[in-house]
């Protein structure tokens, strides 16, 4: 009687050992689902934020043609460059690449790891400096050349931004949307058109504004 009593004491913990085993089996690919799910998450949130702010400015990689026409407007000027939402840093390592000290601004902290892996790659790191954070936060004072690719919405206030912080012989390259109250003192408009696409416009900051 003894013995069948602990027989089916045995037999109660073996099943619910068991049991316990295989729940853990059944949710293990939950559990890896939303683990990938929250990964991904992670990865694309910096990718799709800047679209809830103030001024929403998305990544849209400058293409060659574009950083030519940019570096080529600055070629006879020295001092350091910024490149303010520098994605993946391909504007930055272009400008490095003709010897000119080069900074990116960036957001989306993938971007700036990518960047700096794209720098050392590229032989530029000691060239280059990416750093993750808001360029409406950055101090833009120490800088000779200010490069941006902005949208129309935001160049009025980027505009003020420049005024208050730019050093009096600094100039600001725009490339597509140009700044709305400074004149351009060299630009490059596009023939074609293609939407502005490639239009290029530089300004001096002691330049005369419209009214
Ligand atoms: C048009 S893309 C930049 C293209 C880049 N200059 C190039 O040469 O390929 C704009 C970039 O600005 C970044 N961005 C958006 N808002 C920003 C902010 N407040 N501060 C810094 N970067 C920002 C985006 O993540 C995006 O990579």
């Amino acid at each position: 009687m003894e013995e069948g009593l602990q027989e089916a004491q045995e037999f109660i913990k073996t099943y619910s050992e068991q049991k316990e085993v295989s729940a853990k089996v059944k949710r293990a690919p939950l559990l890896a689902c939303c683990g990938i799910v929250c990964g991904f998450c992670l990865l694309i949130s910096p990718f799709i934020t800047p679209a809830f702010r103030k001024h929403c400015l998305p990544y849209v990689p400058a293409t060659r043609r574009q950083i030519d026409l940019v570096l080529n407007l600055r070629k006879n000027t020295t001092g350091l460059l910024v490149d303010v939402g520098s994605g993946d840093g391909r504007l930055v390592i272009q400008s490095a690449k003709r010897g000119w000290k080069s900074h990116g601004i960036e957001l989306n902290r993938w971007l700036v790891y990518y960047s700096r892996f794209l720098a050392w790659k590229e032989g530029v790191s000691h060239l280059t400096t990416f750093f993750r954070q808001d360029l409406w936060k950055t101090d833009l004072s120490p800088y000779d050349t200010v490069v941006i690719f902005g949208t129309s919405e935001m160049m009025l206030d980027f505009e003020k931004k420049l005024e208050k912080e730019l050093k009096s012989n600094a100039e600001v390259i725009a490339g597509r949307f140009g700044l709305s109250k400074w004149v351009p003192y060299k630009q490059f408009l596009d023939p074609k058109r293609n939407m502005g696409l490639y239009n290029v416009f530089a300004y001096k900051k002691q330049f005369k504004h419209r009214s």
